[in-house]
């Protein structure tokens, strides 16, 4: 499956030189990269070139939302990807389930592909609960293929922490089992460039979406090349 990488600048301002005409964060030929900038800069990454996405969007198509934005919205804007359900979306929003299987219905009917992110708590990786609470995180939702999972461990995100390649793939394996065989799989949490070869090696590991490393122009190359071997 073609590997895809996606830079998840969560609220900050775009790296330098990422509308340059040698930056990492542009399409290339045998690998998907994919930016999520911030809505402020949606605009001008969809104009130079790049291929973006929105960090969220409403399942609404207009109304009195303050501070929202529709997935029509984003797809009328150029974006063709969209964030569905990150841990901070959930966390400091308070997303539900259902407002989230919302959003991945729209996102599907106005013709954005989502990504719809999944993953345990630290108790429940201390539990050995991982599969269970997957399980039941899927489960929630419709998955056709056009839809991209990503298995995003909560206490991976932002931590430095990876689960191990072990690890990881036997999660994946269990997603593959889970999603089927048309469902890229994406993995998420502290990848860097130095674990990335390792990381996107894997058997079921389709691509990775990265945050905190992703703001780097020089890092996120490393990481798109590891992706592109
Ligand atoms: P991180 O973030 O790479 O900084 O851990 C990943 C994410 O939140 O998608």
């Amino acid at each position: 499956m073609r590997k895809l990488i996606a830079a998840n600048w969560k609220m900050n301002t775009m790296p330098e030189g990422a509308l340059g005409a040698d930056s990492p964060y542009r399409p290339q030929s045998t690998i998907d990269v994919v930016v999520f900038s911030t809505f402020f800069d949606l605009k001008s990454c969809i104009d130079s070139g790049l291929t973006c996405g929105g960090q969220y969007g409403r399942a609404e198509e207009k109304g009195a939302f303050t501070g929202d934005i529709s997935m029509a919205m984003l797809k009328r804007a150029g974006a063709m990807y969209v964030l569905c359900g990150h841990s901070e979306r959930r966390r400091y929003h308070e997303e539900s389930i259902a407002q989230i299987g919302e959003q991945l219905k729209a996102a599907l009917d106005c013709g954005l592909t989502p990504i719809l992110c999944i993953g345990e708590s630290e108790d429940d990786n201390e539990l050995q609960r991982t599969e269970t609470v997957l399980t039941d995180q899927l489960k929630t939702y419709t998955l056709d293929k056009r839809v991209i999972v990503a298995y995003e461990p909560v206490w991976a995100i932002g931590s430095g922490k990876t689960p191990t390649s072990a690890e990881i793939a036997t999660t994946h394996a269990f997603l593959r089992s889970l999603a089927g065989k048309d469902i890229r799989l994406l993995y998420g949490g502290s990848v860097s460039a130095k674990n990335a070869a390792e990381i996107l090696s894997l058997p079921n590991v389709d691509g990775a979406l990265v945050g905190g490393a992703s703001l780097k122009p020089a890092q996120f190359a490393q990481i798109v090349s590891a992706g592109a071997q």
